[in-house]
């Protein structure tokens, strides 16, 4: 690869505190994490359309926008994987900086791959959203399919069977998604992002149409 050199960065007058000022709300990146199978896109899609609903200006990163254009090249060993989350945390960093309150669903296994992004970040843009599940349960489930390819061998490599889970040490949220209802696991996301300041308290879910 390639590193680019003679470079002049412009400095933009249009930042993203402005941004976040004519937004009326701050910009992060939500960053679930979890085994294949543990409630990722199924939280981080419920919460985007109840953030909408609230008037948020909202994105989600997930592998049907992903794995399948910018990162398509790419596919699960431990390398590419650490690729995928780079990217993933640089395209983040932008909508971040565009101000947009980013939502992310990608298993991202690795522990230093997570903490790259959050060093990419200003302090408190990374909020790492535990989705806390067995491999158990998650095996059970097995929306996919894909648990039961790789206990048949079809699958080399599979997170939770013969490839690494790394589980965050101090995240920011933990849903536990055996315990947790979604409507539930939506209220813990929306209370700690009007508690912390990011979207503004007054904010009221029932009163949000369409
Ligand atoms: S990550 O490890 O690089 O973060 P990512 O979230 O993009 O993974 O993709 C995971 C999805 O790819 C899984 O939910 C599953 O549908 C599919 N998949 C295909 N092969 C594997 C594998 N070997 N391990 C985990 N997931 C896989």
């Amino acid at each position: 690869m390639g590193t680019s050199t003679n470079i002049a960065w412009h400095e933009s007058e249009v930042t993203k505190e402005v941004r976040q000022k004519r937004n009326k709300h701050k910009s992060a990146v939500l960053w679930f994490t979890g085994l294949s199978g543990s409630g990722k896109s199924t939280a981080s899609v419920a919460l985007e359309k109840a953030l909408h609903q609230l008037g948020i200006h909202t994105y989600r990163l997930d592998g049907d926008n992903v794995r399948h254009g910018l990162n398509k090249n790419l596919g699960f060993s431990p390398a590419d994987r650490t690729e995928n989350i780079r990217r993933i945390g640089e395209v983040a960093n932008l909508m971040v900086d565009a101000g947009i309150i980013t939502l992310t669903a990608f298993i991202s296994p690795y522990r230093q791959d997570r903490n790259n992004v959050r060093t990419l970040l200003e302090d408190k843009e990374f909020i790492e959203v535990y989705v806390k599940c067995s491999v158990e349960t998650c095996e059970v489930r097995d929306p996919k399919g894909l648990y039961e390819k790789a206990r048949a061998g079809e699958i080399k490599g599979f997170t939770g069977i013969d490839a690494p889970y790394e589980k965050p040490v101090d995240p920011e949220i933990i849903l536990d998604t055996e315990k947790h209802t979604l409507e539930e696991s939506v209220q813990i996301l929306i209370t700690y992002l009007k508690e912390n300041g990011y979207i503004e308290p007054y904010l009221i879910t029932e009163n949000s149409n369409g």
